[in-house]
This record gives structure tokens, sequence and C-alpha cells, in this order.
């Protein structure tokens, strides 16, 4: 792999931004990363990791020679030349994104224009975001400052993978050299690099995250329709996936997705049309279908247990997936609202993502591992398919149980193998 020997700078260090820095290091570069959040920093400072992702601490500690960390902007626009923004933009009330902290970064520019900089836009940002930002620069006189889009496409649980192993790489640049150095940063990872015009970048991520969404919306109702016929979803997607056009990815049927991209998204691409004046009925679907999915366990719970007030009900897996601690726009935490509004009581364990629930949710007990979290309760139901969920042990959550019931959201487990034990088993579009 061709080392590369930049002084990169990194503003935002949340999930996107820790990984960028941590992976551009791991490839040879010096990498300044700053946050406004000091305790954040000097957590980094001292090798503690904010957030879980597999393999982020180990290779943050030994890349250690090669990263700081840094509250102030300064640092980064005296030593770096290219400078990363990796900063949040998280949905405002209308779905738009909110690109405030963009901005407050452009706003402390203009002191630090001295120098030939390279801004690489991480975070993502509506279309049209970055012609904007030229736009801005230019009508600041502010020729030393270029703008370059990189989107992101990482997932998380598997991101330094997909960081040092991309599927490609985005470029999106008006000036050509720009787009090259930022390009260079990612010759040694053997991927396909794609040069673009900076909107036409910015619409790849969205369109990417779109449409991944949109499978899964799609294979979800298509779990719902199995229910009403008698046929199984995960046959009927494997069915589906042998044909190359469809493929077999992100045909997994469940209780909807969630976390820090595909809501946002998805919400903010339907929004940007709907501003522009198109009004993007597939992506309106998508987003009401995956709402409507993330409650359909109460309708089998009530099913199976009549009127839930004061029936206990036992959540295994709160993370918005399994491998991560991040619980936005969990499905964990819409179906536990939904439950203790009809009255249950909601218990709830994940092997990772407690200490993240505990300061991000109310109303819910949290329990220490399985079998204290299934204890007295009147149904188990699989949200996250944690690997430590797999091979559950049945006798002895049967005997805790108060009644033998177990809806699997991610058509995770053996069904047989449930039934053997003497479990009422549903699943998500399969009998
Ligand atoms: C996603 C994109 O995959 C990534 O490229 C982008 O940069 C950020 O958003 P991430 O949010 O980490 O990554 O998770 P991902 O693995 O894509 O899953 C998103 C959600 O969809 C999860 O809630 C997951 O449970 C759900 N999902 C995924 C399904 O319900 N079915 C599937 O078949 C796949």
């Amino acid at each position: 792999m061709t080392k590369n020997t930049e002084t990169v700078g990194v503003i935002g260090i949340g999930y996107v931004g820790l990984v960028t820095g941590t992976c551009l290091a791991e490839l040879g570069n010096q990498v300044i990363c700053m946050d406004i959040d000091a305790e954040k920093i000097a957590d980094l400072k001292d090798g503690r990791i904010p957030i879980y992702e597999p393999g982020l601490e180990e290779l943050v500690a030994s890349n250690k020679e090669r990263m700081t960390f840094t509250t102030a902007l300064s640092d980064i626009f005296e030593k770096c030349t290219i400078v990363f923004i990796a900063v949040d933009t998280p949905p405002t009330f209308t779905g738009d994104a909110d690109l405030s902290r963009v901005f407050q970064v452009m706003s402390a520019l203009p002191g630090v224009s001295r120098e030939h900089h390279i801004l690489v836009m991480k975070s993502t940002v509506p279309v049209g975001t970055g012609n904007k930002i030229v736009a801005e620069l230019s009508r600041q006189e502010n020729t030393r400052i270029d703008y370059v889009s990189n989107p992101e496409f990482l997932r998380e649980g598997s991101a330094i993978g997909d960081f040092l192993h991309p599927d490609r790489v985005v470029i999106g640049s008006r000036d050509p050299e720009a787009g090259e150095r930022v390009a260079a940063l990612y010759q040694g990872l053997n991927a396909p690099i794609l040069k673009t015009t900076i909107p036409t970048a910015e619409m790849i991520k969205y369109a990417s995250n779109a449409f991944l969404a949109t499978k899964i919306s799609f294979i979800n109702e298509i779990a719902n329709v199995c229910e009403e016929v008698g046929a199984d979803v995960t046959l009927v997607a494997d069915g589906m996936g042998y044909d190359e056009r469809i493929g077999k990815h992100f045909l997994q049927a469940g209780i909807g997705f969630g976390g820090s991209c595909f809501p946002k998204d998805v919400t903010a691409l339907k929004q940007l049309a709907g501003n522009s004046g198109y009004h993007f009925q597939l992506l309106t679907a998508v987003i009401e279908v995956n709402e409507l999915q993330k409650r359909r366990v109460v309708n089998k719970l009530q099913k199976h247990l009549g009127a839930l007030t004061d029936k206990t009900i036992c959540l295994l897996g709160l993370a918005f997936k399994p491998n991560t601690s991040d619980l936005r726009e969990a499905s964990s935490i819409v179906l536990a609202s939904r439950l203790m509004g009809d009255g249950a009581f909601v218990k709830a364990y994940d092997p990772v993502a407690i200490p993240w629930a505990a300061k991000a949710v109310r109303g819910i007990l949290l329990c220490d591992d399985v079998i204290s979290c299934v204890e007295g309760s009147d149904a188990l139901v699989l949200v996250t398919e944690w690997d430590e969920f797999a091979d559950l042990p049945l006798e002895e959550i049967k005997a805790k149980m108060k009644n033998p019931l177990i809806i699997d959201g991610r058509n995770f487990l053996d069904p047989e193998k449930i039934r053997a034990a003497g479990f009422t088993y549903e699943g998500i579009g399969r009998a």
C-alpha cells in the first residue's frame, strides 16, 4: 500500500471524523483532529474512545504517533493544507439538514486564508451546498481556499473496513488540481476513484442511501404481504437475490431501519426535492413504511397477549444494528415508547449500548444480561441481531419467562429450534 505524507486536518471528531482521521493516519498521514467538545478531546488525548466501533480503539492506539487532538481551529489551519469537515448535519424540524455547524467552520475561515487550503466536505450536505460555499468564498475574494466534496459511505460496525477497502471513492471538485490532491490520499486503496462535479458527488451520497433505504422498505412491505398469503420472506429474498440485477444485499426484512444516516438522509433528500418543486413520492412511501414497520411488533404482541396493559415485554437489543452503541433513530426506542404508551412494562438488554441507553431513554428497565431481562416477561422481542443472541439458552429463558412467546424482529433465530423448545415463535413475514 502506498504511504502518504500529508498533514491533514479533521474538524468534527464524531463518528465519521474519528474514523476518517484514524484511517488517514493509518495510511501514513499526520492527522490533527479538532472538536469543540473539550471533554471528548481530553478523553482522546488519554486514549479513551467516545464511541463503540470494532477495531477503532486499537487503530487509534497504533497510530498515536501520527495523531494529535485539539480544540483550536487555528491549529488545523496553521499546520494543514487539506482540511476535512466532518461536523454533524442533524435534521431540523422541517427535515432539512441543519448546516449551522458547517457554517460555523466557514465563518472562521477568513482569518485563516493566508495559506492555500483545500476544504474537503465529508459531512452529508444537501446538494447545492458545495456550490454555495464556493460562491461565498469567491464573493469574499478568497481564492486561497479550494473546496472538494468527498462523501463517506461508512457503515457503523464495519467503518474501518469500509474506509480502507471502499467500493468507490467519490471526489467532486471544481478545480481538477484540488481534486487530484484529495484523490492522492486514497491512492493506495485499490478502489475506483470517481471524479465528478460537486453537486454530482453530493447527489451520489444521497441517492445511494435513499436507494438502500428503499430496498429495505420494499422487502419489509413484501414481508407484510407474505404474512397475508402464507409465504416466507426470507426465502423470497433469497430467491430474488440470485438475480444479479437485484443482488442479495439489503433485503433483510425486519422492524425497520434506523441509525444516523438513512432516516436523516432520506428525509433530507425528500425535503430537498420538495424545496426545488419536485414531490418525491417514492421516498415519502419509504419513510412511512419504515415508521409503520417499527410499530408492527405491537400488533403481533396484542394478537398473542391481548391488551398490553401491565404486561412485561423484554427487548433484546437496543442499538439500531449490531456492533454499534448507536441508538439514533433505533427501532427499539420507537417500539419501547409505543409499548409503554399501551401500558406495558418494558425491560431491555443490549450487549454494548446500555451505558448510552441509560443517558438517552427513560422508563425502560435496563438489565445486565439476557436472563435478568427475560425474568417475569410475557414476551421476548428480538430487536437487534447481535451475535450473542444467536444461541440463546432457551430452556433457562423459558423457565424464567411468565409466558413463552418470542417475536423475532430480525428473522434472526431458528423458528424450528425455538418451537421445539416449547415457545410460540413469530418472525417478520414468515410463519
Ligand atoms: C448506512 C450506509 O450503509 C452507509 O453507506 C452510510 O455511509 C451511512 O448509512 P449504517 O447507518 O451504519 O450505514 O447502517 P446499515 O448497515 O446501512 O444499516 C442501516 C439500517 O438498516 C439498520 O437499522 C439495519 O438494521 C437496517 N437494515 C439493513 C435492514 O433492516 N435490512 C437490511 O437488509 C439492511
